[in-house]
């Protein structure tokens, strides 16, 4: 399997799992993200790696017209219903690769993406797209998660990430991440890199419906990790956590 398709078989299985999730459905990430949103302005505003709708739903009602971009149609069945849910009736959602977005150049005032962009399989290619879709003067919002500095500690995540949900493909650092965007052709700066996203290990294992044995050897790194692996992800005997990224490209 290569592309989307892991990311279509993994959120295809697991997206009732998403509407409830703590993670996703709140947290101070989302309401910066909204925030951020919502002080930039303007008439639409596109969410890539929409999920289930958590981010749409909050930003939808500050713009005139809102669009959910994700590559897996059972996420987005389930978003139908969160949107209703929150009485949105702006928005939009279409199912697509995030590096092909059915969306003209230049018509977007701001474009967000939450939780989503360590899935895509050509994160380059997405952001260039993102920079094509937003108007010059626009506003993009990442937030992901991202990996220490120290080559182990990246690999010690990334490799944990994918055991658990083989459709993980990178936690980038956050010159990493900075260095995608830019690339793109926005102009960048770091929010906060201060969040951690704090995970209940069996409860994070469960959402993605991890297969026994892969279970239980997240498990056991979890147990048997390095001294500077406990500090820097927080392990505890039943949760650990991610560090988290906001970041602003302007065109
Ligand atoms: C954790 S969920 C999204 C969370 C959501 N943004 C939120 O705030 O709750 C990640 C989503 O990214 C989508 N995704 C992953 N790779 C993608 C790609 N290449 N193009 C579009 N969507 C993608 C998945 O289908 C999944 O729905």
């Amino acid at each position: 399997m290569s592309g989307i398709e892991p990311v279509q078989k993994q959120f295809g299985r697991a997206a009732a799992a998403y509407v409830e999730s703590p993670n996703h459905a709140r947290g101070e990430d989302l309401d910066r993200i909204v925030a951020l949103a919502t002080d930039h302005g303007g008439e639409r505003i596109v969410d890539v790696g929409t999920g289930v709708g958590h981010t749409l739903r909050r930003v939808a009602p500050s713009f005139r017209a809102a669009v959910g971009v994700d590559a897996t149609r059972e996420m987005l069945e389930a978003g139908l219903g969160v949107l209703a849910g929150a009485g949105v009736k702006n928005a939009l959602l279409i199912q697509a690769d995030a590096t092909a977005l059915p969306i003209a150049s230049e018509s977007a005032d701001v474009v967000t993406s939450r939780l989503a962009a360590h899935h895509f399989a050509d994160a380059a290619g997405a952001f260039r797209e993102i920079a094509r879709i937003l108007r010059p003067g626009g506003l993009f919002v990442l937030v992901d998660n991202y990996a220490p500095d120290e080559p182990e500690l990246q690999r010690f995540i990334n490799e944990v990430e994918t055991l658990r949900d083989p459709s993980h493909v990178r936690n980038h650092t956050v010159a990493g991440w900075r260095g995608l965007v830019e690339r793109a052709g926005l102009r960048t700066t770091v929010d906060s890199d201060t969040a951690i996203t704090k995970l209940t290990t069996e409860n994070w294992l469960e959402r993605s419906q991890t297969p026994p044995d892969r279970a239980e050897e997240v498990r056991r790194r979890l147990r048997t990790a390095s001294p500077s692996a406990v500090a820097a992800f927080q392990i505890a005997r039943t949760t650990f956590a991610v560090r988290k990224l906001i970041l602003i490209g302007r065109k």
